[in-house]
Order: structure tokens, then sequence, then C-alpha cells
């Protein structure tokens, strides 16, 4: 059973990244011809290790200047995970955080209209424009309130694409993404999740900080997430009501920082942490707690999550156990 996958011409534009690679080893597994196109920014989740196994061919091109034509001509679907990704990063370098998630969107936009107009797109987006929660769960229709420049241009990005679909008729979904951990995942600093350096202090026999403590955050294991970005392409072929949308994705239910942490070092059978206060320019964009209301793409496509947060957190921690070593420092 490849699930309709078998010989589908498949892109993922970060696909050498955390969530990128783990969908090209899904979509590889699955029987599909996938090609990764990836800048392999430093800074990022970028690796070509991550896509060791998977089958993918791996293509380094920025989506800012290559020629998309080759890459997209003829391909079935289009998973679209390259980002700049970075909030703190985004506050000091907006132009570029604006480059990659809004300009080099429209010129992606343009390649597939003139090489596959008929190709399917899911788009990575993310809670992150939502802001600081006015209720919880928070549902698709909460106000838009992005608390730095990433926010702005993510929020751009996925409504370029979702306007295609309502002037061209292409057919786009858009998963607004929860926390996602698992292996492969950035664990040199806390650039890509606060939980890649808990996972790395940990391993190292170090204390992890915990800054507040109190923050509730619903986590998404990467096969979850995964899983979601495949049901959403394969329902973009009839399931009436998901092309045009955007979906909330969560994960496991809502747990504090501090239980998280607990959580974590029952994961690994050791560790400590600290509890800190926000460093200043964090606080300045911190959203408090989240947790999503995904009821909509559930009842549409029957997606559920099914890796617990202790399962996921117990798999990724032994994942890097041995692979800790290769993920210390970015490719050149
Ligand atoms: N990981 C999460 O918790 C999370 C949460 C919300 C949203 N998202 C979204 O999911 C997507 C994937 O995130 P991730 O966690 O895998 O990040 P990641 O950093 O691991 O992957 C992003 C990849 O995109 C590549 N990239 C960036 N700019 C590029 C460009 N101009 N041209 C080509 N490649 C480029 C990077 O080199 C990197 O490999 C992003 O769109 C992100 O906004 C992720």
């Amino acid at each position: 059973m490849d699930g309709g996958w078998r010989r589908k011409r498949v892109l993922v534009t970060g696909g050498a990244g955390f969530l990128g690679s783990a969908l090209c080893h899904a979509l590889g597994q699955a029987g599909a011809e996938v090609v990764a196109l990836d800048a392999m920014l430093p800074g990022t989740g970028a690796r070509q290790a991550n896509l060791d196994g998977s089958g993918a061919r791996l293509v380094r091109a920025d989506l800012r200047e290559a020629d998309l034509a080759p890459l997209v001509e003829g391909i079935d679907v289009l998973f679209n995970m390259a980002a700049q990704t970075s909030h703190a990063g985004s506050q000091t370098d907006p132009f570029t955080d604006l480059a990659i998630n809004g300009h080099a969107q429209l010129r992606l936009i343009a390649a597939l209209r003139a090489g596959a107009p008929e190709a399917r797109v899911v788009h990575a987006s993310t809670r992150q424009f939502y802001g600081r929660p006015q209720l919880l769960p928070v549902p698709e229709s909460h106000p838009i309130a992005p608390p730095d420049a990433n926010g702005v241009s993510k929020f751009a990005g996925e409504q370029y694409w979702l306007l295609e679909h309502r002037v061209h008729g292409r057919p786009v979904a858009s998963l607004r993404l929860t926390n996602c951990y698992g292996p492969r995942m950035r664990v040199m600093d806390a650039r890509q999740t606060f939980l890649g350096i808990w996972v790395r202090r940990i391993l190292e026999g170090q204390p992890f900080e915990v800054w507040g403590g109190e923050q509730l955050r619903d986590f998404a294991y990467v096969d979850d997430a995964v899983a979601a970005f495949m049901t959403a392409a394969a329902a973009l072929e009839g399931t009436e009501g998901v092309a045009g949308q955007a979906f909330n994705l969560g994960g496991a239910p809502p747990t504090s920082l501090k239980d998280l942490a607990e959580a974590m070092i029952a994961a690994a059978g050791e560790g400590r942490y600290e509890l800190r206060g926000f460093p200043a320019d964090r606080a300045a964009i911190d959203i408090g707690s989240y947790h999503a209301d995904d009821r909509a793409f559930r009842a549409l496509t029957g997606w559920v999550p099914r890796v617990g947060l202790a399962e996921g957190l117990r798999r990724t921690v032994d994942w890097f156990r041995p692979n800790l070593p290769a993920y210390l420092s970015d490719e050149s």
C-alpha cells in the first residue's frame, strides 16, 4: 500500500532541513520520486546527512535567485518547507527574512504557474503569527497579531499561496504548525527550538535552562507532522473543503514547560534543569501559552497525532545519543 505516492514527482523545498528531510524519507518509502531543494543555509536545520537513506535527490539551490523552472517542471506535488524560521533573527535582519518568506515565495509561485499548473501544494505555515493568544485553544479565526518580523513574513507567504487558489484555482492547503520536535532537529543551539538545546545539554551531562516554565505548549512529534502533510496533499485530490484553507496543526495535549522538562528527564533517564526568567530580547517576542484548536483538519481528513509526548521524547533522545556529535556544527 503506497497511498498513491508511487512514481509521483514531488518537490520538497527546504528538503534538507528538519521537517523537510523527514518528509523526504516518508515519501521515498511510499515510492515517490523526490527532489529536495535546499540552499543549505547556516543557522537552520539544513544538513545533507538528514537525507541519507531517503532516496531523495538533493539540489543545492536558493529560492531567492535560482532558475526554478527546471526544478518544478511537471511535478505533481510541492511540499513547501523552506523558510527563514528564526524569530530573534527576523528582528535583527528583517530584510533577509522577508526575501525568503515573502519575495522568494512569489518566485516559486510564478515558476509553478508556468511549469506545473496542476501541481498540488502543501505550504508549511506557523502558529507564530497569531501572537499572544487571546483564547485557548487557538482557532484559525483567532486575530492575526505577529509578535515579530518572522510572523509578518510567514503570514504574507501563506496568503500569497492561498491567493493562488482563489485566483487561479490551484489546489493549495496551508498547515499552521505548532512546535515540532524529533530526530534530525537542530540541537546545537536554540535557534530552531529550545527543545533542541535541552536534548544537547542532557546528553552532554549539563543542566538546561527553562525560561518561565508555566507556559503551555502542544508539541507535535515529527512523524505526526509528516503524516499531516502527506494527508493534506492526498486530500487536495478530492476532499471538499481542504483546498484554499489554512489549518491549525497541534500535537500532544498541552503541557507546561516545567512538566515538559520533567518528561524530558524521565525520557532520557538523566538530566537536570534550572528555572530562569526570559532574557529581555526574548520576553519582548514571547507569546505566552499556546495550544491549537485543530479540529477542522482532523474532521476533514481523519488525521490524528499518534505519538504521545513521553514516547516522542524517548525516541528523540535515543536517536540523538549516537548522532549528537554530527549535529554540533553547521555544515559548510
Ligand atoms: N519546526 C517547527 O517547530 C516549526 C513550527 C512552525 C512552523 N514551521 C515551519 O516548517 C517549515 C520547516 O521548518 P523546519 O523546522 O524544518 O526548519 P529548518 O531550518 O530545519 O528547515 C528549513 C530549510 O529551508 C532551507 N532554506 C531556507 N531558505 C531557503 C532558500 N532561500 N532557498 C532554499 N532553501 C532554503 C534551509 O536551508 C533549511 O534546510 C518552515 O516553513 C517553518 O516556518 C516549523
